[in-house]
């Protein structure tokens, strides 16, 4: 492909002409991606990457069908929601057959943002009350509303950042959080910590208008909620006249496997108030949805404010959407990510008995995170590690990102149609990489000893801030990563291997 500018003339233009604050992906050299199929990512110079991270491209990367689908309607018609149209009737008819019976009200917006900040407004019209209660470590969005919220971003102003309407609850993380996988019944104990702040905050006069939380935590650390958590902390959330919200933009669109939605790994008892959906939902197409009840769409057009959005539900956008629910289901994607996702699970659960790097291995479906540590004992987070682990990867041709509070968590959340192959190649690669990085660290004859052990404890020094803290942020997708690799940088030794498709 003809290329406009060379690599260092695009990174020249984008220093001049966009925001500083616009991060790029492996700062010390950035990728220049100009195509992309299925699972794979091609620069410049034709050099193919394996995309383990790219959730967005949800059924592969420039699929077919999904631009066929686009194309015939854009040849066709484009505009607002104010004109009847099937596609947008057929799509709302098609999400919703996707979810409980009772969540059948949709709003059609264009950014995970979007269906977050909308989500707020639903939620504090039905009953007039203003407070949100928010786990640590949780991202919701890049607007205003929704930074006040999001602790991942609001803690990096300093500690007065919090608004007063803001309440943070315990992340529900049983490998690094207050109650852990020891805990007789960790679901109960993490709700009652929701029901304090509820009480806490009555007692303060105030209200609460809603609970949000992502039905798995991404950037929060790839933490998956014990199951009956959610019902629990809807009972206490609703008793005080909130609503429960369900940030599926991440993990929503099959990518747990057995559920079309992660909020159904928590049981068929338990359906949340409003739904917001993004990133795979347009296959890469910027759309997005906030799904309801009957009850809260009416509370929120009593206002008699009317809810207009320009692109929302345009004819493009719904064929779009429809085209991706097609492939996932012809394609059976859901039914790969289940067994993908626990060949995976299999080959890394090999890799922590192997290396004292990795400490804890969770997942399911096509989202699983390697958790690593110095110290498996202590479980003290392995930040520079994991961002050397990113670096050297990509020298492999592989790319994953490290999320989490400390940066220490690889996340693999692939586009769908990855392969049992692909995952092997992606584990024996981290395989050698680990073996090179413990043995340049001296890591395993030290920490041979404790690799087994359990600590359930909390310790001080995981609690800590990580290395370098001082170190820029990067935001792709959703994936925070830093930006300098400062471990060992030894020249890789690593045969490289291609990728096959
Ligand atoms: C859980 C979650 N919610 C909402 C958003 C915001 O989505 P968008 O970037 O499309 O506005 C993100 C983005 O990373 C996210 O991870």
């Amino acid at each position: 492909m003809e290329e406009l500018y060379s690599k260092a003339e695009t990174l020249a233009l984008r220093r001049k002409h966009i925001g500083p604050s616009c991060k790029v992906f492996y700062a010390k050299d950035p990728l220049k991606i100009v195509r992309a199929q299925g699972q794979y990512m091609f620069d410049e110079k034709g050099e193919k990457y394996l995309d383990c991270i790219n959730n967005v491209a949800h059924v592969g990367h420039s699929h077919p069908y999904v631009i066929k689908a686009a194309t015939k309607q854009m040849e066709l018609l484009n505009t607002n929601s104010r004109f009847l149209h099937d596609n947008l009737v057929q799509y709302a008819q098609r999400l919703t057959a996707t979810l409980p019976e009772k969540l059948s009200v949709c709003y059609f917006v264009n950014s995970g943002s979007e269906a977050n900040d909308l989500a707020l407004r639903l939620a504090r019209q039905y009953r007039g009350h203003q407070d949100v209660i928010t786990l640590e470590n949780a991202y919701h969005g890049h607007v205003t509303s929704l930074i006040d919220i999001s602790p991942y971003k609001f803690n990096q102003l300093g500690k007065d950042s919090k608004k007063e309407y803001v309440h943070v609850a315990p992340s529900p993380d049983i490998y690094r959080g207050k109650y852990r996988e020891d805990h007789p019944d960790p679901a109960s104990a993490y709700a009652e910590e929701v029901k304090k702040i509820i009480e806490e905050t009555q007692k303060n006069g105030r209200k609460i208008a809603a609970f949000i939380a992502e039905s798995m935590q991404s950037c929060g650390g790839q933490v998956i909620p014990p199951v009956g958590y959610f019902q629990k902390v809807a009972e206490y959330v609703r008793a005080a006249g909130g609503v429960f919200i369900a940030d599926e933009v991440q993990v929503g669109f099959g990518r747990v496997g057995k559920h079309f939605w992660a909020f159904q790994l928590q049981g068929e008892d338990f359906v949340p108030d409003i739904v917001t959906m993004g990133k795979p939902i347009g296959n890469g197409h910027p759309m997005s949805c906030v799904v309801t009840t009957r009850e809260i769409a009416e509370g929120f057009g009593a206002s008699g404010l009317e809810y207009f959005n320009t692109f929302g539900g345009n004819p493009v956008s719904c064929a779009i959407g429809l085209a991706v629910l097609d492939v996932i289901e012809k394609e059976d994607l859901q039914g790969n990510a289940t067994r993908v996702g626990n060949y995976l699970l299999e080959l890394l659960a090999e890799q922590k008995e192997k290396h004292p790097l990795v400490g804890d291995i969770r997942g399911v479906g096509l989202f699983v995170g390697v958790d690593l540590v110095k110290d498996k004992q202590k479980r003290t987070p392995a930040t520079a590690e994991a961002l050397h682990l990113i670096y050297k990867l990509k020298e492999h041709q592989i790319l994953l990102s490290a999320d989490g509070p400390y940066r220490n968590i690889l996340k693999f959340k692939p586009p769908m149609c990855f392969t049992m192959e692909d995952a092997k190649h992606a584990v024996e690669t981290l395989d050698a990489l680990l073996t090179e990085l413990e043995e340049a660290t001296g890591m395993k004859t030290e920490n041979n000893a404790s690799t087994n052990v359990q600590c359930k404890r909390k310790t001080t020094e995981e609690s800590s801030k990580p290395e370098g803290a001082s170190e820029s942020i990067g935001h792709v997708n959703g994936a925070a990563c830093r930006q300098e690799n400062g471990i060992y940088s030894k020249k890789r030794s690593v045969p490289s291997k291609r990728i096959r498709t």
